[in-house]
């Protein structure tokens, strides 16, 4: 079993993938049930993944993708989609703290001041998409490296190609796709590249 320690240091933007090695629904599954344990404001979870693996549908996806090979060769490459509306009370998610004893009144406060202030502008609503799902991404690239299966990160698309042809509406945010699979041993990855330190991140004031 891996360190979390070791899930970062090991986990690369693989380029290659084995198209030969299938990623099977069972580790898919086990690596989604551990990515969501990721925070989202008021635990709203606005996300949806979709995850691509037939022949026809991976040819869709990288044709909307300025053809990044491992989205054929990789056995699944998941859409993450944002959803911009998901602060609104149709979202059970809501619901979910009156498991933990939080009163409908409270739960009914934080849902007005989410409409009416947080999340009033599309430029919020659009961020409150992008950046909550952007949480699961990152968690579920570290759930997969946990469990063995390497993954790739891309921004490089045609958002509105997408969302036509993956049906995906207009309230919705494609934020990144995440290919997954296993590593094609015959070819080799560049090192990693080098990371900005310390000092020149952070200003302590
Ligand atoms: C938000 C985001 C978008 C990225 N988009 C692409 C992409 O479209 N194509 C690609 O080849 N790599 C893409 N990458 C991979 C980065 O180039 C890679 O993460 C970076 O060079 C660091 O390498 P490492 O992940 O192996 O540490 C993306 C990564 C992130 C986080």
């Amino acid at each position: 079993m891996k360190d979390l320690k070791e899930v970062y240091e090991e986990r690369r933007s693989v380029n290659f993938f084995d198209s030969s090695k299938d990623l099977d629904e069972e580790t898919l599954k086990k690596i989604m049930d551990l990515a969501v344990l990721a925070p989202s404001a008021f635990n709203l979870q606005p996300w949806e993944v979709i995850a691509v693996k037939s022949p026809e549908a991976k040819q869709r996806l990288y044709d909307a993708a300025l053809k990044q090979p491992k989205i054929l060769a990789a056995p699944v490459t998941l859409i993450m989609v944002g959803d911009k509306d998901a602060y609104t009370e149709a979202n059970e998610a809501w619901w979910y703290m009156r498991d933990v004893g939080i009163p409908d009144d409270k739960i009914l406060g934080n849902i007005d001041f989410a409409k009416n202030v947080l999340y009033n502008t599309d430029l919020k609503r659009n961020n409150f998409a992008v950046r909550n799902t952007s949480f699961l991404c990152m968690s579920l690239m570290y759930a997969a490296k946990y469990y063995g299966v390497e993954s790739h990160a891309m921004i490089g698309f045609e958002e509105d190609k997408i969302k036509r042809e993956f049906n995906i509406p207009d309230n919705k945010v494609v934020v990144l796709l995440i290919s997954l699979g296993y590593f094609d041993e015959s070819k080799t990855l560049y090192p990693r590249l080098r990371r900005k330190k310390y000092e020149e991140i952070v200003k302590v004031v």
